[in-house]
């Protein structure tokens, strides 16, 4: 693994949903990088708890923490200027935060929950970084993904008109992350800026416990066959920093291996982006 992105330091990433799991190992991994990272957290004093323990680490890497409420666009745009305002550049975003919820509730503006942190959240926080992204040049966007996938659909991305599902809504949320790497693969080739999907595996985190009912007897059987986090950011983190991934974008990853990562039509990643653009605009 090299120790920056492009060879040269100074090397600024941005990492999302840090406070524990596995973005606090994926963060730890850059600091013993020697990167400066910024952590967007809803909780500053969890935060700062990170920040606390991974300062600690070698390789001189340094920690920020700002505030930052995915679910709220407002909260985004606001971490976004908070982060240009610091810094004229960044190398590497990674889009981990991410959460599930077992009923349907309405973001602060008024969108599902789940679609709302973990899809409309990271859209705009993209959208809002890429001109730092692009000054700093070369420069990646890591997504964290789901291997599982399903209950997708397009004309009802808010659940308005069907019944809720917790595990489908989380499903159909990292559906539509994919086909927002691959739009913003396509759109940002040749343009210095890569953007690949991760899926992290089954981790042992704090993220298991969120499930009821059946989803979550079936999780609770299955944990201790679960990756420790520490392991799971392992792919992540290569992505993020390997040499050979400098040129490589809009791949699908798992364990280290690429797979093909699903369907890719051009007719649903366009209406996607353009639904997302509305609702984020
Ligand atoms: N665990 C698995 O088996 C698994 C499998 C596939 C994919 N993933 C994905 O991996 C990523 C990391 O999950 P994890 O397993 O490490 O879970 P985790 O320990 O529950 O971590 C989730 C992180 O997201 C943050 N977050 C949640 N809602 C947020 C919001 N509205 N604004 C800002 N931050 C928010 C949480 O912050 P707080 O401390 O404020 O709650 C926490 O730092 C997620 O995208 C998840 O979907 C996990």
């Amino acid at each position: 693994m090299s120790r920056s992105v492009d060879g040269n330091l100074p090397v600024v990433a941005v990492v999302t949903g840090a406070t524990g799991g596995l973005g606090r190992e994926i963060v730890r991994g850059l600091v013993r990088e020697g990167m400066a990272v910024v952590l967007g957290v809803r909780d500053p004093s969890k935060g700062e708890a990170v920040q606390l323990e991974l300062c600690r680490e070698p390789g001189g890497g340094r920690i920020e923490v700002l505030p930052l409420d995915l679910a709220s666009l407002t909260s985004v745009r606001r971490f976004g200027a908070s982060v240009a305002d610091r810094h004229p550049s960044i190398n590497l975003l990674v889009n981990n935060a991410g959460a599930w919820f077992n009923e349907r509730r309405l973001s602060p503006d008024g969108h599902e929950m789940t679609l709302a942190t973990n899809t409309l959240g990271p859209y705009l926080l993209t959208e809002t970084l890429l001109p730092l992204l692009q000054a700093g040049k070369p420069s990646r966007i890591v997504n964290i993904v789901s291997a599982a996938t399903g209950g997708y659909d397009v004309n009802d991305l808010d659940w308005k008109r069907r019944p809720f599902n917790g595990f489908k809504a989380y499903t159909q949320s990292k559906q539509a992350v994919r086909f927002m790497t691959w739009t913003l693969a396509g759109r940002l080739v040749g343009k210095g800026v890569v953007a690949n999907a991760v899926s992290p595996g089954f981790v042992r985190t704090a993220f298991l416990d969120q499930a009821t009912g059946m989803v979550a007897t079936v999780l609770r059987v299955l944990s201790p066959f679960a990756t420790p986090p520490a392991k799971a950011a392992d792919t992540p983190l290569w992505v993020a920093l390997a040499p050979e991934w400098a040129d490589k974008t809009g791949r699908y990853v798992e364990a280290r291996k690429e797979k093909n990562g699903g369907s890719r039509r051009e007719s649903d990643l366009e209406s996607l982006d353009s639904l997302l653009r509305a609702m984020t605009s």
